[in-house]
């Protein structure tokens, strides 16, 4: 099974949108393997947003994820980046589908509500960067027969 990485930005916090988010990834079936608020510092913004330094939006988007605690979140579930990806929508909510997250809860491409991991990759570089080995859970699952097929596990 793979693991993914969501952020719930500040904006979620601010507008009372945390439990409506990861409500919509436990009832799609994704299991909740980490889960943790924080205040993410200045030098973790800047690795987790190295690619964008030379963006115009850089320090606005730093401001903006330090002006309110994040909530860091680890999926897991089969083919979980690509699943979690769709259901963020696209990185604009004015340009993300009606039914996607930002879709659904913003109408900005900087205040988008979450972040999630683009790749496999990523994902493993975030899950490490956003949690400490004894902040992930292990759990087994009741409703695993109920979520995948024999082929699908
Ligand atoms: P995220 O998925 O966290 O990855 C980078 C973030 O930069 C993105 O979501 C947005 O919050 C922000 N971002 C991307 N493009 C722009 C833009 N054109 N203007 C402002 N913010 C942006």
């Amino acid at each position: 099974m793979q693991r993914t990485v969501v952020l719930l930005k500040p904006d979620s916090i601010q507008r009372g949108l945390i439990g409506e988010i990861i409500h919509r990834f436990e009832r799609k079936g994704l299991k909740l393997v980490g889960l943790k608020m924080m205040a993410v510092s200045d030098a973790l913004l800047e690795e987790h947003y190295a690619h964008h330094k030379d963006k115009p939006f850089f320090a606005g988007l730093k401001k903006f994820m330090s002006s309110a605690p994040i909530v860091c979140v680890l999926l897991e579930g089969k083919d979980a980046v690509s699943v979690v990806r769709k259901m963020a929508g696209l990185t604009s909510g004015r340009e993300a589908e009606l039914g996607s997250i930002r879709g659904d809860f913003s109408m900005s491409t900087s205040a988008n509500i979450i972040h999630v991991s683009d790749t496999e990759a990523a994902a493993r570089e975030e899950e490490t960067r956003f949690f400490k080995k004894d902040e992930i859970f292990d759990w087994e699952s009741a409703v695993a027969p109920y979520l995948y097929g024999e082929d699908e596990k």
